[in-house]
């Protein structure tokens, strides 16, 4: 296992941008954001690739660029809530480097996303409580690729202390 390639998966709102971030300038690395190096690529948002070329593309440019990261030597990386579950990214990314998932609850991920749902299609045409139910039903759906995540944290693991407590671990 790699120590200087970390991978944050979770649902949409669980915060994997936001740490990925925080953890870079921790490591002293840089930082990506595999949503955004899909929109630069494509030159679209993710909402028009999911509207114009469908979720399947969308999944196989995903795996793609997830590749790119073979040839890199330490960063951290924010995926997108799907990535772990298609193209058999989750075993490519846990043979790659260490995986991470940030495992909010429901309620927290509803309230994050709601107000921004026109940018997350799955969810864009959702009245909150309909978001709710879609977001747990997804959760059943992608537990059996998550939880073969290295580390699972938790809402109160999800901070400074917690990610500071893996990189120290793991990364040289
Ligand atoms: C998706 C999550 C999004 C983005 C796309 C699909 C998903 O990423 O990749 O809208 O399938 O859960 P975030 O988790 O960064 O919102």
């Amino acid at each position: 296992m790699a120590a200087d390639k970390i991978f944050l998966i979770g649902m949409m709102g669980a915060g994997k941008t936001y740490w990925a971030q925080k953890m870079a300038k921790w490591n002293k690395c840089v930082g990506y954001d595999l949503d955004a190096l899909i929109e630069m690529n494509e030159e679209k948002t993710i909402a028009e690739i999911f509207n114009e070329d469908g979720e399947d593309h969308f999944r196989k440019v995903e795996a793609k660029i997830l590749r790119w990261f073979k040839e890199k030597k330490k960063f951290i990386i924010a995926t997108g809530g799907g990535t772990p579950c298609f193209q058999e990214n989750m075993q490519w990314m846990k043979k790659e480097g260490i995986v991470i998932w940030l495992d909010e609850p429901v309620e927290v991920l509803v309230k994050r996303v709601s107000p921004e749902k026109n940018q997350r299609p799955l969810i864009a045409t959702l009245s909150d409580s309909q978001i709710a139910t879609f977001i747990e039903n997804k959760l059943v759906e992608r537990h059996s690729f998550y939880v073969q995540a290295h580390y699972r944290l938790t809402s109160d693991q999800i901070n400074e202390a917690g990610l500071k407590k893996i990189i120290t671990k793991h990364v040289s």
